[in-house]
């Protein structure tokens, strides 16, 4: 017996790192999962990225543990993608319990090196992409008077000067 026995996660971000973590305690405590990650990070961002693999992986040890898992490729930049994987994800799960907005992403540029560009796109993805994601199952949640929302911030850095 898990403590979310009969519940349904969605988390963000979830193809790997804290994302593919989230779904897998999620599964383990008995919570079917559907997991959204982006094939197309933000443009500048330096590092490796997130890969439709990943996502399969996640699903594959959610399926391990014998919880079933609804997968999509969709970009938290995208209010109408979220929307649909939000409806998908009710028509095959009946209901969404919780919800991990996870997805992020970070560059190591100082902020006085940053043009207005790489700004937006942090906040798009790291701000306006958690808002998207809750304004997508909030109407959902509040009709059943019921749901958990959990919202993973990040702390920018400051170079020792
Ligand atoms: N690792 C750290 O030290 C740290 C510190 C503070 C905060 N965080 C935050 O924790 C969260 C997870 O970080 P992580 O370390 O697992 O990083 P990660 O890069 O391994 O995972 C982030 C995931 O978000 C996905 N993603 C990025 N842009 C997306 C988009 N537009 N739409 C959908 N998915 C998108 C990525 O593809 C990736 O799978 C992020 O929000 C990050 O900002 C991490």
């Amino acid at each position: 017996m898990g403590i979310l026995d009969g519940k349904v996660a969605l988390v963000t971000g979830a193809a790997r790192g804290q994302g593919r973590a989230h779904a897998v305690t999620l599964a383990k405590e008995g919570a079917e999962v559907i997991a959204i990650d982006v094939d197309q990070p933000a443009a500048y961002v330096q590092y490796s990225h997130a890969t439709a693999a990943d996502l399969a992986g996640t699903a594959k040890a959610v399926e391990a543990l014998d919880r079933r898992i609804l997968t999509r490729i969709a970009d938290v930049r995208s209010q109408e993608q979220i929307d649909a994987v939000v409806a998908e994800g009710l028509e095959t799960f009946g209901q969404i319990d919780v919800v991990v907005a996870n997805a992020g992403i970070y560059t190591q540029a100082n902020f006085w090196e940053m043009d207005e560009e790489m700004w937006d796109d942090v906040q798009d993805v790291n701000l306006k992409g958690h808002w998207r994601t809750m304004k997508a199952v909030a109407p959902h949640m509040i009709e059943r008077k019921r749901g958990s929302i959990v919202l993973t911030a990040s702390w920018g850095h400051l170079p020792a000067l």
